[in-house]
């Protein structure tokens, strides 16, 4: 299984990480206890990164442990790479951001094959997986990839996201 893969990596990551005298052994570093159930898996903390704001979520751990979350959505999936909408596509206004990415990724076989081996050698709490697409089949293909593979045991959840711009597709 690729959970565990890494494990030494992850063990000599989290011995340097440790010489600051900080405990990042996955919990988040107050002695209140914030754990949540969310169907049925407990998480450390209700702090979930939303998906798509978050990549697959190992870029992030050149910043700090990602396991201080409780977890996170990765970015919506979909069966073939999709570069995404045309550029711009994201744009300020007075009261935050508009964006229109367009399910911009690496498509289902690249994110079991070279994503989620990366995540796992980072993050050891159970990742939510964004399925999206463009029909029912295309949902049930890519979820049934995710979860016949050898990241299958990484996930947690499964979160079919349905965007705006696959409403121009057949259900
Ligand atoms: C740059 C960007 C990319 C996003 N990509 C995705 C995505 O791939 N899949 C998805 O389901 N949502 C995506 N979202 C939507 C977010 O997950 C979230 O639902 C949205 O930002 C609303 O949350 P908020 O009200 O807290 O901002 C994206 C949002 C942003 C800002």
């Amino acid at each position: 299984m690729i959970k565990g893969s890494g494990a030494n990596d992850m063990d000599d990551m989290m011995k340097n990480r440790a010489k600051d005298g900080i405990d990042r052994s996955g919990g988040i570093y107050t002695g209140a206890d914030l754990s949540v159930d969310l169907c049925g898996i407990r998480l450390d903390n209700p702090v979930i990164p939303a998906s798509g704001t978050f990549g697959y979520g190992y870029e992030f751990a050149e910043l700090y442990d990602i396991n201080c979350l409780g977890s996170f959505s990765f970015k919506g999936t979909t069966g073939e790479a999709r570069f995404g909408n045309e550029t711009p596509r994201i744009a300020e206004c007075p009261s935050g951001m508009l964006n229109s990415v367009g399910l911009q990724n690496p498509g289902v076989d690249a994110v079991i094959a070279e994503e989620l081996p990366k995540l796992a050698v980072v993050f050891n709490k159970p990742v939510m997986a964004n399925v999206s697409g463009f029909s029912v089949e295309e949902y049930r293909t890519v979820t049934e990839k995710l979860s016949r593979s050898d990241a299958a045991d990484m996930i947690g959840w499964f979160y079919g996201s349905r965007s705006c711009q696959s409403r121009s597709h057949s259900y």
